[in-house]
């Protein structure tokens, strides 16, 4: 039997939806929007008039998988490099964007309880922008729906060197060095994702096949989806167009099959469990 659409969804949503098994949605989707600079370029607008328009797909996605009943969303808006290879005229737009989106949008994730949350080194964003953030984030931090993660000057990388930092300074401050104890485990803990499950789905718009130092450690066993349409151009259908090819896929753990793919999940749930602070 066909799943019913939920709520909200227009109609070329809600067909591809139907085509969807509802057990098997992802629990955590990453995005990495890419293409802004091609879609102006290709109608003669200036770079940050496709940062402009990526809005409303941000607006469009985010809803779509809330209605769905995704239980996280990330979406890759500021990398580290970002900050430091743009001009700044083109950084100060998408900051300046950022604290607009944050402000216009805040009805719309109370509404559908949408929690926000950011990964990233924060602390080198302008205080304005900080604070804008933190507003926001407190605003929503009771909604106990989907949560919105925002990647902001962020790099997998960092957020690596970040967590061993974090590991020797707890040790450090828990009976010395010499209790140091280093696991999978121990470094999930200390990453900047702790509160998340690993996305199990990870979508690059604009036909490009790179990871660009996004969530390395998280997406280990992610299924890649990449599709051409430019961020842009992205919407909600799209959104359920590549779960849809992740749920045709087998999905593979490393290897694993049958009971120990079972296990696998079952030690995932507990390690998400115990990360929950
Ligand atoms: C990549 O396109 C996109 C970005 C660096 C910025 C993403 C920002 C937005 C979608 C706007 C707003 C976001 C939020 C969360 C409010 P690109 O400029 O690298 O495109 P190109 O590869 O075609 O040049």
């Amino acid at each position: 039997m066909q799943p019913t659409a939920p709520a909200g969804l227009d109609r070329k949503e809600a067909d591809v939806y139907r085509q969807l098994d509802p057990e098997r949605l992802p629990k955590h989707i990453a995005i990495i929007m890419d293409g802004n600079g091609r879609w102006a370029r290709r109608r003669h607008l200036p770079r940050i008039a496709g940062h402009r328009a990526g809005v409303a797909s941000v607006r469009s996605t985010v809803e779509t998988a809330s209605r769905i009943g995704i239980p996280a969303l990330t979406l890759y808006a500021f990398s580290e490099e970002n900050w430091k290879k743009r001009p700044k005229s083109e950084v100060d737009f998408l900051m300046g964007l950022l604290c607009r989106y944050l402000k216009t949008e805040l009805p719309t994730l109370n509404k559908n309880n949408i929690r926000l949350a950011y990964i990233g080194r924060q602390h080198e964003l302008p205080a304005v922008v900080q604070e804008k953030m933190r507003w926001a984030r407190e605003a929503t931090a009771n909604n106990r729906g989907m949560v919105l993660t925002l990647a902001l000057n962020y790099s997998a990388r960092s957020e690596i060197v970040d967590a061993f930092r974090s590991m020797v300074e707890a040790a450090a401050n828990n009976g010395g060095l010499e209790h140091l104890q280093i696991d999978e485990d121990t470094i999930c803990r200390h990453l900047y994702t702790r509160q998340l499950p690993d996305p199990d789905l990870v979508i690059r718009t604009s036909g490009e096949m790179r990871l660009s130092n996004f969530l390395l450690w998280q997406l280990a066993y992610a299924e890649i989806y990449v599709t051409p349409t430019l961020w842009p151009e992205f919407r909600g259908v799209h959104l359920l167009e590549g779960i849809a090819q992740y749920q045709k896929r087998e999905r593979r753990y490393g290897g694993l099959t049958g009971d120990a793919v079972q296990l696998h999940n079952y030690y995932h749930a507990k390690t998400v469990r115990s990360r929950e602070v």
